[in-house]
């Protein structure tokens, strides 16, 4: 049977030639741009399979627009772009790339916790400007990292990861799970222990959580206040997961020290206020970005689809119900 496969923007090699060896037609999306859900829904109906970004809206209308879609193949780890409940009620598998980036995204948090507490932004600035006349006692003092209290909110993949780089920085390590986690307890002598426990208690707090109706805005006003006035915070994760309001609140009030962000509330667009703040450290959503993670992550993507397009089970499924043999 011919199989067709939409594509919604170019993505490495390895992942476009494992689709165009076993796929018979394969369409990919020309701009280099995210695709709009006006245009998604054009095309969709003519394709089984669809590998797609986090930037695209696979919500209720493109899935039920899609009535050929067998699978939806999310080049991401997180999916909180796709309608799962809705996939799955239409039968249409839905998977990810997990596991494959969990290193470089635990090195972007370690990036961003180093470059916050040590303001490196500031300093790279200072010294391109021209301003740095010599070693001076006081300039840029930052934060410090080693031996301090590192609070880990999620510990999947990726927060064990950094947890674990931790040990090097004879940090004492907090988390919060839903399980225990006896990889950061054995290895990195992690502490299991209660949201406000960690909020209260840590110097760095980095968050791992997928984005849910449970975790959006799980840290806010409230949560804030609970921190030290020392405190510093990384998200990595997504950004709803943070009241960016709230944050811009509790930084230029001082209630916390400083904020190393990945991941934005209304994504692309990054809040003004933010990006006036001296002690913010603000990237572009590039933490599974080295060449050879998003290499792997193209190849799994496709074999994911490929998979599912001749009745195999794909190795990464997020509503593994919908699989039938
Ligand atoms: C990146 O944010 C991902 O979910 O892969
Ligand atoms: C993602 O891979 C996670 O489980 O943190």
């Amino acid at each position: 049977m011919e199989q067709k496969v939409f594509v919604t923007r170019n993505i490495p090699s390895p992942g476009i030639d494992l689709l165009k060896k076993h796929i018979s037609r394969v369409d990919i999306f020309p701009y280099e741009r995210p695709i709009t859900k006006r245009e998604l829904l054009e095309v969709i109906e003519n394709y089984n399979g669809l590998l797609c970004l986090l930037t695209d809206t696979v919500d209720a209308d493109v899935l039920k627009k899609g009535k050929n879609l067998k699978i939806v193949s999310n080049y991401a780890v997180g999916y909180n772009n796709i309608d799962i409940d809705t996939a799955s009620r239409l039968n249409i598998l839905v998977t990810n790339t997990p596991g494959i980036l969990t290193d470089a995204t635990a090195d972007l948090t370690w990036a961003l916790i180093l470059g916050t507490a040590r303001r490196i932004r500031e300093a790279d600035t200072f010294t391109r400007e021209n301003k740095f006349n010599g070693w001076s006692p006081t300039l840029f003092l930052g934060l410090p990292v080693a031996n301090k209290t590192l609070g880990i909110i999620g510990a999947g993949r990726i927060g064990t990861a950094v947890g674990i780089r931790a040990c090097g920085f004879s940090m004492k390590i907090l988390y919060t799970s839903n399980h225990t986690n006896s990889t950061l307890e054995n290895k990195a002598n992690a502490k299991k222990v209660p949201l406000n426990t960690l909020l209260k208690k840590s110097d760095i707090i980095s968050l791992h959580v997928p984005l849910t109706t449970q975790t959006v805005h799980m840290i806010g006003d409230k949560e804030f206040a609970i921190m030290k006035d020392s405190a510093i915070i990384i998200n990595t994760s997504r950004g709803p997961v943070i009241d960016e309001e709230a944050l811009v609140k509790a930084l230029k009030s001082g209630k916390i020290a400083g904020a190393g962000l990945d991941v934005y509330e209304n994504e692309p667009v990054v809040e003004k206020e933010l990006t006036e703040l001296p002690n913010t450290l603000l990237l572009p959503h590039i933490g599974s970005a080295t060449g050879e993670t998003r290499e792997k992550m193209a190849a799994i993507a496709a074999e994911n689809i490929i998979a599912a397009l001749s009745g195999k089970r794909p190795k990464y499924i997020v509503n593994p119900e919908v699989f039938r043999e």
